[in-house]
């Protein structure tokens, strides 16, 4: 809070105004800062905390990924509460918006345990205690609810087709009313976008795990049948990725 000028005097309420008069202000209203929109420092602490080969695949992540990307879902998700991290790998963005936002307390979801016990060891080299990391599937793991909030950072297109819908309804069910939802994927247009993204998938998990993209407006269908109030952006990219951010709020 900004300090009252010096030959102001402090009005009979007890109430101090800004410098510049302009914004009343409580003496027990929180200080508001605007953290580094870029988080450079926020990554490269997380990639400081891992082995060689996964550091150098933080950075390239964090250039897909980019902090103007990260900003807006920073933005999207609550600030304190329980956030439920979907298939989170090595825990970068648990990593990440666990910075940003030190009232989160992030669980994250993946079936690979040696990520899982990466994304641990980043948390812990953080002193983001208040994390925690599970091995799981989302399609049967027990994951206890209620979250404030969920995220699904290019997961969905890993989940076959038939079954992606049942995964929204679990995570329906596990948010509470008025919960966001956030989901990054990859829409399928324009087609050469998505085969430049394809092929990089493709160069990460073979060519006999099935990839099922969706158009992001047969996406916001499905969410806002299933009970959600839908917003979506597509943001632009220097690479061909034809990324689609995803807000979904529980009703
Ligand atoms: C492209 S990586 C994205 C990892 C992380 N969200 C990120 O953005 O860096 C996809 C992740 O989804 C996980 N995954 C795939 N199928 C999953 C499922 N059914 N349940 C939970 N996680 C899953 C994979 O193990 C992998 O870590």
């Amino acid at each position: 809070m900004s300090a009252a000028a010096p030959d102001s005097k402090p009005p009979a309420s007890g109430r101090t105004f800004s410098l510049r008069g302009l914004r009343r202000e409580r003496p027990d209203q929180q200080r508001f800062e605007a953290p580094e929109v870029f988080g450079r420092e926020a990554i490269n602490r997380i990639a400081r905390a891992l082995p060689l080969f996964e550091r150098a695949y933080a950075f390239v992540r964090f250039s897909i990924l980019r902090p103007k990307l990260l900003s807006v879902m920073d933005l999207l998700l609550t600030d304190e509460g329980r956030i439920l991290d979907v298939g989170c790998g090595f825990g970068l963005f648990a990593a990440y918006f666990g910075q940003t936002q030190p009232g989160r307390r992030i669980v994250g979801v993946d079936p690979d345990a040696r990520r899982i016990g990466l994304a641990q060891k980043v948390a812990a080299r953080l002193g983001l205690t208040q994390h925690s990391f599970h091995v799981g599937d989302v399609r049967d793991a027990h994951i206890e609810g209620p979250f404030d909030a969920a995220y699904v950072l290019d997961v969905m297109h890993h989940i076959p087709e038939d079954q992606q819908r049942a995964v929204l309804v679990h995570l329906r069910d596990l948010l509470v009313p008025g919960g966001v939802l956030l989901i990054k994927d990859i829409t399928t247009e324009p087609a050469s976008h998505l085969l430049f993204t394809e092929l990089l998938d493709r160069a990460m998990v073979g060519w006999n795990e099935p990839l099922a993209y969706r158009h992001h407006r047969a996406w916001g269908e499905m969410l806002s049948e299933l009970g959600f109030k839908v917003r979506m952006v597509r943001v632009p990219d220097v690479l061909p990725y034809p990324h689609v951010v995803i807000a979904a709020t529980k009703l």
